[in-house]
């Protein structure tokens, strides 16, 4: 590898970069992100031309603007539209990379989107000439690794190996929902892919179970509401405003018509789930109290981030949850999900060892 390789949100280009600088600056590493705002992409490359310190940084895990983290070898740029096969195959020799899959991306951005067609014309001539040059093995040949073309510009592309457990296997990295008609709002698939993201199936399944009691702050209409019910949760939905009537006439909602930042629960949930539209700030303390209090068990929430320095006013509020609440008892997870927008999801559970 010569470099690592971030996919983004397009427009959260510089607080990926942001992020990643803050990791090096921690882990003493010198490095430098390279990026252009809007294209959904950030190169990270080190000062020194050495990138063997990379290899094992900036997990994909502990990212929070990133959604896939590809080891990667240095741009292929030029590209002549009557062989782009033959440099390709001649990179992927000199770098001794085997893979057992071929991934085709682009950036999730109108222009790669343009870009879909010449993957899928790719596909076959380029996994037949790399079969051949013995880099594309069978299953079980090349530990699971899987080789993506990133394609950038019909003449440009990135190479980048993704090993099973440091990258995400999900194409662009990005957890594709159907959005479920019955729910009241295209919200609820935000709160749908972050139990995706967080959870493991085994903990989607005893953590979220028949019988157990929830609170959402901010929930009208409902969307995430519906998500809980959908599990056998009862909920209790804090909002001034107007909750889904058919949601409410299945008789698993409490609707309270109150504010979310002063209600106090009669007795403790098992979690907790807020998406007001409010300071990150405020929103992060109030989660706060309610972990403090041992009110909640656990709790997903979102920070809206209308401002420019999106990765500063992430970092402090989770900095303050975890002094606040102590990194020893709660785990603090935080990802831009591929549903939401100016906008990124935290997860707060307790930590290992910490009584549950
Ligand atoms: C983005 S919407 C929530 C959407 C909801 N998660 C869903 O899936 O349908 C934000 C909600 O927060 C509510 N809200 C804002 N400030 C509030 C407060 N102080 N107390 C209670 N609700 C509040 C608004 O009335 C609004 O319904």
């Amino acid at each position: 590898m010569e470099e690592l390789l971030f996919y983004c949100r397009a427009g959260f280009e510089k607080d990926l970069a942001g992020e990643l600088a803050a990791e090096a600056a921690r882990e003493g590493l010198a490095v430098y992100p390279r990026f252009v705002e809007g294209t959904a992409f950030v190169r990270l490359l080190s000062a020194d031309g050495d990138p063997a310190p990379l290899r094992d940084a900036f997990s994909l895990e502990e990212r929070i603007f990133a959604r896939q983290r590809l080891p990667a070898l240095h741009p292929l740029e030029g590209l002549s539209r009557e062989d782009r096969v033959s440099p390709v195959v001649e990179r992927i020799r000199a770098s001794g990379w085997a893979f057992e899959a071929i991934w085709h991306e682009t950036p999730d951005t109108n222009k790669g989107k343009e870009l879909h067609r010449l993957g899928k014309a790719l596909e076959r001539p380029l996994a037949s000439a790399l079969r051949k040059a013995g880099a594309l093995r069978g299953q079980g040949e090349a530990q699971g690794c899987r080789l993506h073309c990133f394609w950038t510009a019909g003449d440009r592309v990135q190479l980048g190996l993704a090993a099973p457990e440091s990258s995400s296997d999900r194409p662009g990295g990005i957890l594709r929902l159907k959005a479920p008609r019955a729910a009241p709002s295209r919200s609820a698939l935000k709160l749908e892919e972050a139990w995706h993201q967080f959870l493991t199936p085994e903990e989607r399944e005893q953590r979220l179970a028949e019988g157990m009691t929830a609170v959402d702050l901010g929930a009208a209409p409902g969307g995430w509401t519906w998500q809980l019910v959908r599990h056998g949760l009862h909920v209790q939905a804090v909002d001034n405003g107007p909750m889904d009537a058919d949601l409410m006439a299945g008789g698993q909602v409490e609707h309270i018509r109150e504010d979310a930042f002063t209600w106090m629960p009669p007795r403790p949930v098992h979690w907790l789930v807020c998406d007001i539209v409010d300071r990150p700030g405020r929103v992060a303390d109030r989660i706060g109290d309610w972990l403090e209090a041992g009110w909640a068990r656990e709790a997903i929430f979102n920070l809206k981030l209308p401002m420019k320095k999106r990765f500063e006013t992430v970092r402090d509020c989770l900095d303050r949850l975890e002094q606040r609440l102590g990194a020893q008892t709660v785990r603090l997870r935080a990802r831009q999900l591929y549903h939401d927008r100016e906008e990124i999801t935290v997860h707060a559970r307790p930590a290992r060892g910490a009584a549950d």
